[in-house]
This record gives structure tokens, sequence and C-alpha cells, in this order.
């Protein structure tokens, strides 16, 4: 089955939907009520079989969440699945115990139990939220949603702010949610849980609803589990404002594409010059139309475009910085004969066995010491390499880094990340100030990957 086949049905078939205005959560009180549950949701357009989900809310993706910069978050989760749950949120500069991370900072969240999340969001931009406990098979089966922290001066009317949450699902014949293959050895041990059919704030082919002549601002999310997006704005005539919650204060034209790898962020801003419709696309091989834009008269007059000043972070000194090195090894054609695991070696047939495929500095998953330790404030380079056969998407939680050079080469423009791709024999470099004090993740947010190996902790004091 390929997502062709499944687009020309859809196209053949069904009026599209529009884009829905995603609901927020908030209650009376200033507190959002979020549950995790099973649910239900039609992922394949309306021809296709009803997909048995986990979800926040009951929606797919889970509610958004909108907060201003400085406010303090207040979020009321309950779990009311079959097993634990956690709730990350993903690139906010947060509370170490706020972090989300079941085992590391908080214990999981037993079905049946509440947890009450609070937190400051210290920085403006786009992030999401979604579930952090057996990532692996949670995310995908729907536990992610949007969460936006807007700037003290509104820039842009609702309607022109627009959030495209996008998803890879796999689906069977029928377009369901293909369940029997979670947690595939063949999948972890490649380039992860690859689905084949994307959905835009969980619908198929949605029309995305743009007004003529008026700047709007498009907040790309990637939740999905394992799949890179290569997106081209210049080919829909939008201009890059930000990465991963980050805007640059400035906009930027883009040559080519860019990579969305999972978890990351692109800000867009566009106006449209005329009424019609515009594809979205995604250009991985050939160009991939999995949206449209639906351009009509304004309902309101255009404001002139006001891009969000960057937020404030800590720069890093990369005179006094302190240098490691991060090795990526392992999984299928990667050559590694064996790696460590709790402090004994596995070869080649143990790690099939175990189901460890990939190692950070030759060590797989957690381990009860840190990577390293950090002295609060302190400059950390991480001097990466891609020794692997496949394209990883790097997470480091708690902070943001630059990534300022690729291969040796020192960057143009060394923008803020909090996740960074890296692609096979690459070297990158990235610096941060480790400013925030708490036990830290870094792993890959290639889910399968980080299940089966690709994850590691720092603690900063
Ligand atoms: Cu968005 Cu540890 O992840
Ligand atoms: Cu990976």
């Amino acid at each position: 089955m390929d997502r062709r086949s499944f687009l020309k049905a859809t196209l053949a078939g069904s009026a599209f939907a529009l884009a829905p205005r995603l609901s927020l959560a908030k209650s009376g009180d200033g507190v959002f009520e979020l549950e995790a549950a099973k649910g239900q949701a039609r992922l394949y357009g309306d021809q296709g079989a009803l997909s048995d989900l986990w979800l926040y809310n009951g929606q797919v993706p889970g509610p958004e969440i909108r907060v201003k910069q400085g406010e303090r978050v207040k979020v009321r989760f309950t779990n009311k699945l079959d097993e634990a749950t956690s709730v990350h949120w993903h690139g906010i500069r947060i509370d170490n115990a706020m972090d989300g991370v079941a085992g590391l900072t908080q214990p999981p969240v037993e079905p049946g139990q509440t947890f009450d999340y609070d937190f400051i969001a210290p920085d403006a931009g786009t992030f999401w939220y979604h579930a952090h406990n057996m990532s692996w098979n949670q995310v995908p089966r729907g536990l992610s949603g949007p969460l936006i922290v807007e700037e003290d001066e509104h820039f842009f009317a609702p309607e022109t702010d627009i959030i495209l949450a996008l998803n890879d699902w796999r689906l069977d014949e029928d377009g369901a949610l293909e369940t029997a293959n979670f947690g595939a050895m063949m999948d972890f041990s490649h380039a992860g849980r690859l689905g084949n059919w994307l959905t835009i704030n969980g619908q198929s082919m949605p029309d995305i609803p743009l007004q003529n002549g008026r700047w709007h601002r498009l907040r790309l999310i990637n939740t999905s589990a394992s799949r890179i997006l290569d997106i081209a704005p210049s080919r829909f005539g939008a201009k890059l404002i930000g990465l991963d919650a980050q805007c640059f204060g400035e906009a930027r034209d883009v040559d080519g594409t860019i990579q969305l790898s999972p978890a990351q962020r692109i800000d867009l801003v566009m106006r449209p010059e005329q009424t019609g419709t515009i594809p979205f696309e995604t250009m991985t091989g050939q160009p991939f139309v999995f949206a449209n834009f639906q351009v009509t008269e304004a309902s309101n007059p255009d404001a002139p475009l006001k891009i969000p000043s960057p937020n404030q972070l800590p720069e890093p000194d990369l005179k006094s910085a302190r240098t490691l090195p991060l090795v990526m090894e392992g999984g299928a054609m990667g050559g590694m004969r064996s790696l460590m695991k709790d402090g004994k070696a596995l070869d080649m047939r143990q790690m099939m066995e175990t189901g460890v495929f990939w190692a950070f500095n030759g060590v797989a998953g957690m381990e009860d010491t840190p990577m390293f330790s950090a002295k609060g404030g302190e400059t950390i380079v991480l001097e990466t390499r891609n020794d692997t056969a496949f394209a990883h998407a790097m997470h480091i939680h708690g902070h943001h880094f630059r990534v300022f050079e690729r291969n040796g080469e020192k960057l143009k423009h060394p923008d803020w990340r909090d996740t960074f791709t890296t692609v096979p024999r690459e070297t990158v470099k990235i610096a941060f100030v480790a400013d925030n004090p708490g036990k830290w993740l870094i792993h890959c947010h290639m889910l399968g990957h980080a299940a089966s190996g690709m994850m590691t902790w720092f603690e900063v004091s």
C-alpha cells in the first residue's frame, strides 16, 4: 500500500474537510484539564475505518494549550489508559521536576492517577507536548498536542495564526492504524516506525483556509515517530521566521528545502497574493501534496508584518567551553559489533535478542551515572558524529543549543534548536549553556531508536 494510491482514492471520493480550529483545554479556574484515554478517529478520510488510538481529551492531535510568555502553566493531567504514562513539554526550558520524564524526573503516572504540572514558560514560540513513557508506543498511537506560547504583543489575529501538526501514520488496508507491528525490531534497527499516510491536525488532505493579502503565521510541528519531512517554503510563497520555537527576528527566504524532523518545528510567514488553491507538499523524493491552502477574500484588512523578536537565551561562550564527544553508532548496516548495556558487553547476537541496537559513545541506553555533569552556567560543546547508516533527530531536554558547525564548516546561521538532524557520516557541533539544574535527557527523537539504545542523560548542578 503506498501513499499515492491512498491519495488518489481520497481525491476521487470525498469533499475536503476544513482544517479545524483546535480547541483549547482551559477550564474556568485557569487550569488546563488534560486526560489520556483510549479513543477512536478516522485517519484516512471519511471512507477509512476507525482507528483505535490513545488520545488527549479524545482528539487528534490533543487540544491546543495556549499561554502567554512568562505565564504560569497549570495542567491537571489524568491517566485513563491501561498503562503508566507522563507528559513532556517539548522544548520548554522548564523546571526539571515538571519535565515529565517518567522514571527520571517523576514517577510514572499510573492508570487512574492524576499529576499536576505547574511551570513557567519562559520563551515564546511553537512547542508541543507528548507522552514520555514507552514513547515509541504511546506517541504514534496519538498522544501529542500543540503548546503555543504567545509573545507579549499579539502579532497575528487568530484566523491568521495557524497550527499545522503533521503526523505520519502506518495504516492497514482499511485505513485504520496498524497495531500488530508496534515495537518491531525491524523498525527499531532501521529508520524507526515509518508510516504510509500523513495527516495535518488529524485530518487527511485538509483544506487550510488562508485570506488573500493578509500575513499569516504558519506553525509546523512534526509529531511523527520517525518520519523526516522536507518542506520547501518558497514553493508556496512562505518565508522562515523561526525554528524549534526560537524566532530569528527576521524573515528569511529559503533556497530549496528545510528538514522537519520528528519533534522539530518550523515557523513561517506567508501572504497570499491571490485567491485560489496552493498545494502544500513534502519534498522527500518527489513533491507529494498532503494538503491545500485555500485562499479566500480577506475578512479583515491586512496589518503590516510584525515579526516576533528573539527570546533571550544564554549565549554559549565557546572560548571557555568544555567539549565532549557524542558518537552515534549501531543500527542495521552500521557495522557495530558490540556495545555496552548496563555495564555488560553485548555482541551482535545478544543485541538482536534483547532489542538493543544503538549506542552513544559505545553505551546503549540509560545508566545510573550521567554521561556528564555540568556546573550551572558552564558552556558545553557536543561534538557529534553520526557513524550509523541512518539519519537521527537529536533532542536535548531543558535547554536550547546553537548548531554552529557541520562537517568542519561554521554555519552562516548558527540557529537555536532543541532538536537537530544529523545524516550518516556527518559531524555536527552544538553549544549550550548548561544553566538549568536537574537531570536532563539527550536522545534521538526517532522514538524506536531512543527505545533501543539512543538515550542518555546529563546532570546540571
Ligand atoms: Cu520530545 Cu524526550 O522528548
Ligand atoms: Cu535515531
